[in-house]
């Protein structure tokens, strides 16, 4: 009479319900059905880059932006806001403004309109800072100060209440990087600025790292006290089960890294994701190998 139990997946909906960490995804263009099946924490894709939301000096589209944050809402789950400050997809007019002013103005708005429980404030200084950097200070005293006035910009903006992040990639697979890294993250911590690590996990960056090297260098940001938090992770393969076996070496060595706190993934269904292969889900639903193990894997690993 209990067959019905015995045969029922115990897999949860979403994938880390009930775990003490999130494990979220992308929203893009608009949610796609299955969404709330597997994740419990958003960013929009592209929808609240500054080139997206400010493609004019006096006007602010917000649809791809709300996108995201109003089913968080709805749902009652994390959002972060992706990003504030990146050198890439930001806005031409900014170039014939005052960057600080522009850029003030720019968090303000974002601010009245959403209570995000995280934002990335800086993105990608390593690789792609911004193209007003001079104009919020410049490298300064501290070598960093144009990220050092942002952050005081967003604190002063979003309040206690948001968790500000700062992100980059070409860090996970590489010391080198992280000390750098760590440069930035330790002037932000000694002004109470940062409030989380964001590393960026894309497949160019884990798809042949040992779990070793993924823990060695998550600890070392750890170290800081600082929550880290993957963001962007996805991973290809030379086929449906070389992702998979990809996904055992790598994922288990994030999650159950106790500095980790949530991770975002960064697309989930085959043809619709930034990097080819990195699908999970076929688009018409079949779950790919990868998702059945990494189903398994968060029924049996409770962190
Ligand atoms: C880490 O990945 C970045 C690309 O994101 C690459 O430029 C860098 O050389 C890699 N570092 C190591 C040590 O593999």
């Amino acid at each position: 009479m209990f067959s019905a139990l015995v045969f029922t997946s115990l897999s949860a909906s979403p994938l880390a319900a009930g775990q003490s960490k999130w494990l979220g995804n992308v929203i893009p263009g608009s949610v796609p059905a299955n969404w709330d099946t597997y994740w419990n924490q958003a960013a929009s894709e592209n929808g609240c880059h500054w080139g997206t939301v400010q493609p004019t000096s006096g006007s602010f589209s917000w649809g791809q932006c709300d996108l995201a944050y109003n089913h968080c809402q709805t749902k009652a789950i994390p959002f972060t806001y992706v990003c504030l400050l990146w050198g890439s997809q930001e806005p031409a007019w900014i170039g014939g403004a005052d960057g600080k002013t522009a850029f003030t103005n720019l968090v303000k708005a974002a601010a009245g309109r959403y209570k995000p429980q995280f934002v990335i404030v800086v993105d990608e200084a390593l690789h792609a800072p911004s193209s007003i950097r001079n104009s919020l200070g410049g490298s300064g005293s501290t070598g960093w100060d144009w990220i050092v006035t942002a952050f005081e910009i967003a604190r002063s903006a979003f309040g206690p209440g948001t968790k500000l992040l700062i992100n980059d990639y070409g860090i996970v697979n590489d010391s080198g990087a992280v000390q750098r890294y760590l440069g930035i993250i330790n002037i932000l911590k000694g002004k109470s600025l940062l409030d989380g690590i964001g590393i960026q996990c894309h497949q160019f960056n884990v798809n042949t790292l040992a779990a070793a090297t993924i823990t060695a260098n998550v600890n070392s940001l750890g170290a800081t006290g600082l929550p880290v938090y993957p963001s962007e992770l996805d991973i290809n393969g030379n086929s449906e089960a070389d992702q998979a076996q990809i996904y055992q070496r790598v994922f288990p060595a994030l999650w159950t890294n106790t500095n980790i706190k949530g991770i975002t993934m960064w697309g989930y269904i085959t043809g619709q994701t930034w990097k080819d292969g990195t699908g999970i889900v076929d688009a018409g639903g079949r779950e790919r190998q990868a998702m059945t193990w990494l189903k398994g894997y968060l029924d049996t690993t409770k962190v």
